[in-house]
């Protein structure tokens, strides 16, 4: 319900472990996703493209055609999964025949883009995510099926029209200039070899997600979503945004549970308005390493910027994401706190405003209106019960569902599973 890094892989992990689901899917987005999930051990498990049912027994993980899909990076997070232990083969794991595939010039387009808006650069996680959805809005996408079969592969980038080739090659030549290892442009014997690996290792994995679709029709599916509300390419604060459309579920869902955290983080390009002061931050954002709690990316180790809970953009995410229920994630983080700050409005060139604002530069601009509530000291990880809860935290969280108008019915107090307190 924020700008991603909400914690989502842990509630996936929450809720395989007290509901029956069937399978799990992944449907937009691709690896920039960063799902960090912690085991009984207390070890990181760190997902990009695959669900995070993977480690869970018995439960069948699809990555639908909404997702994007890079073959390099799917063969090493599989090999790196079976490495920690995990069963990872065509009996817990499917990739739609549709699923679009991220070749290595997007990714060296991204990062010639990115390089070229200097100051005014997205901070994308140079997973190749937008040049993947334009060549997908071109009409110029590969997908999956096609991709894992070599005769229809080499056909499509015989297929590229000229011009992109020969722009793909001038790039290519530009960024190895400046020691950057890349391919070499669109040629098309190098690029068949590059991914001669993928595409023989990925084959098996192949699915008709129609026909998965229509078989999870009375069984339970979990969707799991990407990135976050904000980041959302229509809805979101454009251009410091994602490539797909975070904030708009299925439409055969029952239930959407939004994740939101008791904080708010966000990392690359683009305002944060309740950013905190830098004492304030240190404390939220912790030591790299030091637990699945600490606030640098999973996907680039970036630190986030941290901030207090903003209630204007939970509103939003809210409604605009059709959200049931929230599960509140990292309230321990806030503990230790005397005063807990959250902002109930933004203060726009004198103007007060309560709502979203759908104008770009009016969002870098704003500032917050806080209200500020009495915090708690006691270190709350261990609290399993409403009742464990001290009374200030219990009012701060009836605070923010006052804000989002929508139930929280979870809180979690950690990255395992267990540390989730349940509400109703
Ligand atoms: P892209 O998705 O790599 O194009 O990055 C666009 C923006 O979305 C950047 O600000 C990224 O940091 C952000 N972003 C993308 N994926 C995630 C995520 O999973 N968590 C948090 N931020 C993300």
């Amino acid at each position: 319900m924020q700008f991603g890094d909400e914690g989502k892989a842990k509630v996936i992990d929450y809720f395989l472990i007290t509901r029956d689901y069937d399978a799990v899917a992944r449907y937009h987005g691709g690896g920039n996703a960063g799902h960090t999930q912690v085991d009984r051990h207390g070890n990181e498990v760190i997902t990009h493209i695959i669900p995070s049912g993977i480690r869970k027994k018995g439960v069948y993980n699809a990555i639908l055609s909404g997702v994007m899909v890079d073959p390099l990076e799917a063969v090493k997070e599989i090999t790196e999964l079976r490495e920690m232990g995990y069963k990872v083969n065509i009996s817990n794991l499917g990739i739609s025949e549709r699923a679009q595939i991220t070749l290595q010039y997007h990714k060296d387009f991204e990062r010639r883009q990115e390089r070229k808006k200097g100051g005014k650069a997205v901070g994308t996680t140079m997973k190749g995510i937008s040049p993947t959805a334009v060549s997908t809005h071109a009409r110029e996408g590969l997908r999956f099926a096609e991709f894992v079969d070599p005769y229809y592969f080499e056909k499509f980038l015989e297929s590229l029209p000229k011009s992109y080739k020969n722009f793909f090659e001038r790039m290519t030549s530009i960024l190895r200039k400046s020691g950057n290892v890349v391919a070499n442009g669109v040629n098309v014997r190098k690029y068949m070899e590059m991914y001669e690996y993928a595409m023989n290792f990925l084959r098996p994995f192949k699915i008709d997600e129609a026909d998965f679709l229509e078989r999870m029709k009375d069984k339970n599916l979990l969707y799991e979503s990407a990135q976050g509300a904000l980041l959302d390419v229509v809805l979101g604060t454009v251009p410091y945004v994602t490539a797909s459309e975070t904030c708009n579920p299925p439409a055969d869902t029952d239930k959407i549970i939004g994740v939101s955290k008791a904080y708010i983080t966000r990392v690359g390009g683009g305002n944060l308005p309740t950013r905190m002061e830098l004492e304030e931050e240190k404390i939220i954002r912790g030591v790299r390493g030091e637990t699945a709690g600490a606030e640098f990316g999973a996907t680039t180790g970036r630190p986030r910027n941290c901030g207090w809970f903003d209630g204007i953009i939970a509103k939003f995410a809210a409604r605009e994401g059709r959200v049931d229920n929230v599960f509140l994630t990292k309230l321990d983080r806030l503990s230790g706190f005397p005063e807990i700050k959250v902002a109930t409005a933004y203060r726009y060139k004198g103007d007060i405003i309560k709502s979203f604002p759908a104008e770009r530069l009016v969002f870098e601009e704003v500032e917050p209106v806080y209200r500020g509530f009495p915090g708690w000291m006691d270190d709350i990880g261990d609290a399993r019960e409403p009742g464990d809860l001290p009374q200030n935290t219990r009012n701060y969280v009836k605070r923010l569902e006052d804000m989002m108008e929508r139930k929280i019915t979870h809180v979690s107090v950690g990255p395992k599973a267990e540390q989730t307190i349940e509400l109703i």
